[in-house]
């Protein structure tokens, strides 16, 4: 059984007709844009919010209707997957490096349903390292100063050189070991100049839709 295949498709049951959609990144969230693309075709009216340019495309494939973030004020429902997730619904995301737009999308989203396998539930986060968007200018002393923070932030690369995100940035993936006060890590490192967004997602998500090998979802 594919477990994220089974809780993509799952969270479907949350998009209603004439919504505006926050579509989230990831080989997750993927199962459910496949199945909005198969409603719109049946004549589903909903319009999608890409969070990365990967999404955007596979949006426009299928023939969702996008709006942007210039044009309305909110969401009614934002799907999107997580790196880890524990029971105060609090997230690390951005394994795919697409945190920023996915935290702006959730931001004035009125419900975010988080899609993922049985392994991303974890009591403590922090096993996953927490990735953070950062500049490109000065990012050696952006590095240092959240380094002082007591993590090894690590320059995430692709192909031996830094991956750039959508929005032209780099990323650190930052050990922290377990994280207990993910409220003051997010706000803590989102005071240092050099620093874009983070990948701790606080007071966002409010359902769970948790696909596990053996065929069952959860949903919280
Ligand atoms: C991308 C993300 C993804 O939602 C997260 O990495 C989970 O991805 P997947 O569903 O492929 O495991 O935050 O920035």
């Amino acid at each position: 059984m594919d477990a994220k295949k089974l809780a993509g498709e799952k969270a479907i049951e949350f998009v209603k007709n004439d919504m505006i959609v926050g579509l989230g990144t990831g080989s997750t969230v993927y199962w459910a844009i496949l199945k909005i693309g198969g409603l719109v075709k049946q004549g589903l009216r909903i319009k999608g919010v890409p969070t990365s340019i990967q999404t955007e495309q596979l949006a426009n494939e299928l023939g969702i209707p996008l709006v942007g973030l210039s044009s309305i004020n909110q969401i009614d429902l934002t799907i999107d997957g997580a790196d880890e997730a524990n029971e105060e619904f609090e997230l690390i995301k951005g394994g795919g490096g697409a945190l920023l737009r996915e935290k702006m999308v959730a931001s004035i989203s009125k419900r975010m349903v988080v899609v993922m396998d049985e392994t991303k539930y974890v009591p403590n986060l922090g096993k996953f390292p927490l990735p953070v968007e950062i500049t490109q200018f000065g990012w050696e002393m952006t590095r240092r100063q959240i380094s002082a923070l007591g993590c090894e932030p690590a320059l995430r690369l692709k192909d031996n050189i830094p991956f750039i995100t959508d929005n032209g940035n780099y990323i650190l993936d930052c050990h922290f070991g377990e994280i207990l006060d993910a409220n003051k890590l997010n706000q803590t490192l989102n005071m240092i100049p050099g620093v874009v967004e983070n990948g701790l997602f606080v007071n966002m998500a409010d359902t769970m839709v948790i696909g596990n090998r053996n065929g069952h979802v959860d949903i919280f």
